[in-house]
């Protein structure tokens, strides 16, 4: 099993919470969900995407989490928010899932969104999603794909750290260029009919979100600290310049992040 790089401490789950509120509505309106469709949300994470989408098919959403400190907290934020009945977290893999043999099929949309990138073998995770879903129903994958990363104007230091950073995903043996792989996974998997786009992810100075976007870059590098310095990516003191460095940057009148996540979809055939 691949080490998940983030981690769960309370700053990265905040980290996560606050993306979602950011991200979620792009994301939802690519799905085009349409009333009672059931979905199956594929390393469900902390939970708020599945919630919205079930609020948005008007049926309950099954959440496949490995990670039980995401499950517990998913399913905390689902009771606080008076949604538990919206959802259904369930403990497991995303590559063996724990569905019953009437389950598999069945299900008119499979969604996994930033989870290919922490598996060792996403093919196995497609594979398994195109298998849940029922022939006719929809396999949505979105991930990242690194390289697409720019800031500018130039941020100082920040190739090193970012290299230093796409590198840590390669050591613990996942891809930080899964992004650009999802219509070959797609079509390895046995999809027809399969498309694909990109969700704008990113800003610039005096934008809504743009103290959220910084931070969230700033967040992600040093949420691989300890792989990057164990796996010697980079010394300390160079990532912790490049971290300040990022900072200050997001200060700047003129700043923007150019970044999107690539986005694929493909169907089940008869
Ligand atoms: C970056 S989070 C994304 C969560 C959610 N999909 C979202 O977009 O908000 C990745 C999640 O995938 C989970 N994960 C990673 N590998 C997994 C696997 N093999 N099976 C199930 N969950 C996995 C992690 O524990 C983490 O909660």
């Amino acid at each position: 099993m691949s080490r998940y790089i983030h981690g769960t401490s309370p700053p990265e789950q905040d980290r996560l919470s606050r993306l979602n509120d950011f991200f979620n509505a792009a994301c939802l309106e690519r799905m085009r969900l349409r009333p009672g469709e059931r979905v199956i949300d594929f390393g469900s994470g902390l939970g708020q995407l599945t919630r919205a989408m079930a609020r948005a098919s008007g049926a309950p959403v099954v959440g496949i989490e490995r990670d039980p400190e995401q499950l517990e907290t998913a399913r905390r934020l689902a009771d606080a928010a008076g949604e538990s009945d919206l959802v259904e977290f369930r403990a497991g893999d995303a590559t063996s899932p724990p569905l019953g043999d009437h389950e598999w099929g069945t299900f008119d949309v499979a969604h996994a969104r930033f989870v290919l990138e922490h598996v060792r073998d996403p093919r196995i995770v497609v594979g398994a999603m195109m298998r849940a879903v029922r022939p006719g129903g929809r396999v949505v994958v979105l991930d990242d794909h690194h390289p697409l990363m720019t800031p500018h104007p130039e941020c100082p230091g920040f190739g090193a750290i970012w290299g230093a950073y796409m590198r840590s995903y390669d050591r613990i043996g996942v891809d930080p260029h899964v992004g650009a792989r999802l219509v070959a996974l797609l079509h390895g998997a046995g999809a027809t009919g399969i498309r694909n786009s990109m969700v704008f992810f990113g800003g610039c100075a005096g934008g809504e979100h743009w103290d959220l976007i910084v931070e969230n870059l700033r967040g992600v590098i040093a949420g691989a600290r300890e792989t990057m310095l164990e796996h010697q990516l980079i010394d300390a003191p160079t990532l912790d310049a490049g971290l300040e460095a990022i900072g200050e940057w997001g200060r700047r009148p003129d700043g923007a992040l150019w970044y999107a996540i690539p986005w694929a979809e493909g169907v089940r055939g008869a």
